[in-house]
């Protein structure tokens, strides 16, 4: 049993002894990002991921996004605190069936969103993230023709902010796609003038009413400098941390999912890491990413390519 553990003092003597660090994405609990090394979105985890010295990544985030560490970053031994943290988007695309999609249409690239298995990656020309897709994509010549999926949303959206067409893969976000229109116009009524920030992940009706649209870091970044005192926030709640920890004065609030009585605007996947799994993690060095060579080398193409041009 972990009672009477001291599981901070514990993971912090385990990260030394085993020359770890410790990667959380902005949508882990309040007490992961605490301890956490970096924090960050998923381009700047991957940066962190493939330029660290560290025997060991301890990824706090979900399952795409330490296969991604394990890639840039081969030869490191990448622990994930719970193996089924897994996500909607990378659920909707199936290998196989993202094979025939691709060769159903061979004179298309396909730019892939980094929400996606290995496997999917290993299939992909080029991948993105929400806060480097639109820098990618001005480098791409304007008659190339491109195959965008997981995610369908973000693919729209930057369909029609950037006046590009492109084949969309049906994916969504359960999260993202949970938030609701009219829970949204009742805080603007209640808060008006308070500044909208949603992830390009959300559906139209939502990224219709915000004054930013961007990655978790874009977000961050808005509702800290935002002049306002209050800002909504269309994306998983567990962000607001980060806003009130740089910004203690002021008021943000999580746009609600549903009929605003669930708890479906937080990401499930994301849920399931906890201290106590971490801490047994780091003990046990699992459970562990493993991927096929072959797998590895094919998608390690695309996420540079992402580093590449993303600058
Ligand atoms: P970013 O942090 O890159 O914006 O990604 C958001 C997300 O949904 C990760 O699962
Ligand atoms: Fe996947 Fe959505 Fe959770 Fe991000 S928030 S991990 S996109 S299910």
């Amino acid at each position: 049993s972990l009672k009477g553990i001291d599981l901070l003092s514990e993971i912090a003597r385990l990260k030394k002894e085993r020359n770890a660090v410790i990667l959380a994405h902005y949508y882990q609990k309040p007490e992961i990002q605490d301890l956490a090394d970096f924090v960050g979105d998923s381009l700047d985890l991957s940066r962190k991921a493939a330029a660290t010295d560290a025997d060991v990544i301890a990824f706090c985030g979900v399952r795409f996004m330490a296969e991604t560490a394990k890639i840039l970053s081969p030869e490191k031994t990448v622990i994930l605190p719970d193996m089924d943290a897994g996500c909607s988007l990378e659920d909707s695309c199936p290998p196989e069936q993202f094979k025939a999609f691709r060769e159903a249409h061979p004179d298309h690239i396909a730019l892939t969103y980094i929400n996606c298995s290995a496997a999917v990656k290993a299939l992909s020309d080029i991948i993105v993230t929400s806060s480097s897709a639109q820098i990618i994509l001005d480098q791409i010549p304007k008659d190339q023709k491109i195959i965008f999926g997981p995610d369908r949303h973000l693919g729209g959206y930057l369909s029609r902010t950037l006046g590009r067409e492109m084949l969309l893969w049906p994916g969504i976000c359960i999260v993202h796609q949970a938030f609701s229109e009219t829970e949204l116009l009742k805080l603007k009524a209640e808060h008006p003038g308070a500044p909208v920030a949603a992830h390009p992940e959300c559906p139209p009706h939502i990224v219709d009413h915000a004054d930013l649209v961007g990655s978790t870091k874009a977000i961050l970044d808005f509702a800290i400098n935002s002049p306002s005192q209050t800002i909504l926030v269309a994306t998983e709640p567990h962000i607001i941390h980060q806003m009130e920890k740089a910004a203690p004065g002021k008021t943000f609030i999580g746009v609600p999912g549903g009929d605003g009585n669930c708890n479906c605007n937080m990401c499930p996947y994301m849920a399931l890491n906890t201290l106590e799994k971490l801490y047994v993690a780091l003990r046990d060095l699992e459970p562990r990413i493993e991927l096929d060579a072959d797998t590895m080398a094919k998608a390690r193409l695309p996420l540079e390519r992402m580093l590449e041009m993303a600058g």
